[in-house]
């Protein structure tokens, strides 16, 4: 069932990324994600950014129509939200390696916060096309977690993408689990790299979506529906699939390659 909320705050985040902060009383891990229809426009997946306590967050970049419409949001504005949905990050390990790209950060951000909480050691390789898309940066550094940043044209940080700098911090120093969200690209070589070190990676999966309850085959990715068995997986279900990094479906269902158009 869909609660209409009203956005009691916004932060703009980075020229293109926006969080809206909103009272949502159901409880939620982090890793979780909401249903959130902006009316007049469409009903979209959000990874929750703050999940504690009553006021929680979306952080949403502009892709398309509705996302860029976001950006214009004031407080004030109504939003309906329903779940959380889907499961969350495992928050025990002890030293972990949290890898994100561009807006992927949204969802990492509470997880390396709750591990952090816990006593984990958290680094974190934080990676955006230029130093103004960093996200949650400062917000991760005041949690205590060790930041490492790459952009990728240079401005801050080492210069190139984040997979990189993910791959050397690995092979510096031993990590109990790797937490990663981005572009699926990015994602299956930070699995490639963490698997020559044998450390387990849970990637946060994105996919279109519509009932979000596992019904509609919106989100198939493989044998799996990203609503209900995911978003988080672990990567020895993603990394033989003929899917991930290579076909999403778009809103009609079609089983379309990332970055082309569908095959006639
Ligand atoms: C579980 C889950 C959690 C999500 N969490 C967040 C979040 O925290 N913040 C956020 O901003 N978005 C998140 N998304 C993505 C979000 O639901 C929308 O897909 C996105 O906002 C674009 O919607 P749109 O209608 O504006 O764009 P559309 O009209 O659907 O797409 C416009 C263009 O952007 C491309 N596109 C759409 N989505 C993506 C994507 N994820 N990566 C790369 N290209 C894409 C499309 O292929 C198309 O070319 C999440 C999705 C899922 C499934
Ligand atoms: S969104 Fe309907 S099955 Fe996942």
């Amino acid at each position: 069932m869909r609660t209409v909320v009203s956005v009691s705050d916004t932060v703009v985040e980075t020229p293109s990324t926006i969080t809206l902060r909103f009272p949502y009383a159901p409880s939620a891990e982090p890793g979780q994600f909401v249903m959130v229809w902006f009316p007049g426009d469409d009903e979209l997946p959000m990874s929750l950014s703050y999940t504690d306590g009553v006021s929680k967050g979306v952080t949403v970049k502009a892709m398309g129509d509705t996302s860029r419409r976001v950006l214009a949001l004031a407080p004030g504005a109504t939003l309906g939200v329903r779940g959380p949905y889907g499961n969350h990050f495992d928050l025990t390990p002890r030293r972990v390696l949290v890898v994100g790209g561009g807006s992927g950060t949204a969802v990492l951000a509470p997880a390396a916060e709750g591990a952090i909480a816990q006593g984990a050691q958290v680094t974190v390789a934080l990676g955006a096309t230029r130093a103004s898309e960093l996200l949650f940066k400062d917000r991760l550094i005041q949690a205590r977690a060790r930041v490492k940043v790459a952009t990728d044209d240079g401005s801050e940080g080492m210069e190139g993408y984040v997979t990189g700098l993910a791959a050397s911090l690995l092979d510096q120093e031993p990590f109990d689990a790797v937490w990663t969200c981005g572009p699926e690209v990015m994602m299956r070589k930070v699995c490639a790299a963490a698997s020559e070190h044998e450390v387990p990676v849970f990637c946060s999966v994105e996919r279109h979506m519509k009932c979000a309850l596992g019904m509609c085959d919106a989100c198939a990715l493989g044998p799996y529906h990203v609503c209900i068995d995911g978003p988080v997986f672990p990567a020895e279900r993603l990394i033989n699939s003929e899917d991930f990094a290579r076909f999403h479906r778009d809103p009609s269902g079609r089983r379309v390659p990332f970055g082309g158009p569908a095959p006639a």
